[in-house]
């Protein structure tokens, strides 16, 4: 499809395996920051934890932006939250809907995923994943507890290039306050944007067990604190976040 965001390559495929692929290779060739690849069906989208990622034609944004951000890969949990902050933001501008952020990027609405981020080391460069539910009327039955797109939420219709646009602009000023202001903004701007970051009884799935607590916030490097009811505080790294 056709499309144009000034100052900026956008690789817009009808039908590809996942954007992912495809933006890691044009990294790998040297692309400008702020490369877009774009499909309207992948057909084999990649979730995280080596999950596939629905990707029905024609009813999602299925995106990845090459970033060159002038950050380490240390800095890809902060990147994460930036991302998640972006695309709730570009979701709600662009819908009136108002998703929320479980850490560490997933957008939710009503508590049902709608959005989901990935982002991976390529070299210098940092390929954040985004994958949106936009029209979808129904998801298959085993995604049907889990998700939901803007439509089936209550959106008036989304225009796919207008959310792309929102977004990309979005996760240019999140982006940009990471790598100006630091890592305790975004930390904090996910905090208020996120009932999942503080307060909230959670039950983590880690590799190696589940623990039970209460959220206590973020690290400055931006992984999730629980506080256990035995009053152990753990710093979760990576793992499944889901409410109790
Ligand atoms: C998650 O598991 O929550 C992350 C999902 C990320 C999906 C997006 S869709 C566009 C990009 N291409 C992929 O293959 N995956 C990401």
């Amino acid at each position: 499809m056709p499309f144009d965001l000034p100052g900026r390559a956008v690789h817009w495929f009808p039908s590809i395996d996942s954007t992912m692929t495809v933006a890691a290779q044009l990294a790998r060739e040297g692309c400008p920051s702020g490369t877009v690849v774009v499909a309207d069906q992948q057909t084999a989208g990649m979730g995280r934890h080596g999950r596939s990622w629905h990707s029905e034609p024609g009813v999602g944004l299925y995106v990845s932006l090459v970033l060159r951000l002038e950050l380490g890969s240390e800095a890809i949990p902060l990147v994460m939250l930036a991302l998640g902050i972006g695309t709730q933001q570009a979701i709600a501008e662009v819908s009136g809907l108002a998703p929320d952020l479980r850490w560490p990027n997933d957008v939710l609405i009503h508590e049902k995923k709608c959005a989901g981020i990935l982002a991976n080391a390529e070299g210098d460069a940092i390929i954040a994943g985004i994958g949106i539910n936009v029209s979808h009327a129904g998801f298959p039955p085993d995604l049907a507890p889990l998700a939901t797109s803007l439509r089936l939420a209550g959106a008036p219709e989304v225009s796919r290039e207008e959310l792309l646009a929102a977004l990309v602009r979005s996760i240019d000023d999140t982006c940009r306050i990471l790598v100006q202001q630091g890592p305790a903004v975004i930390c904090e701007m996910f905090t208020h944007a996120s009932s999942y970051a503080r307060g909230r009884r959670v039950r983590v799935e880690l590799d190696d067990g589940v623990i039970e607590g209460v959220t206590r916030g973020l690290t400055p490097s931006g992984f999730l604190v629980i506080r256990q009811d035995n009053g152990t505080e753990t710093v979760i790294l990576a793992g499944g976040v889901r409410p109790v």
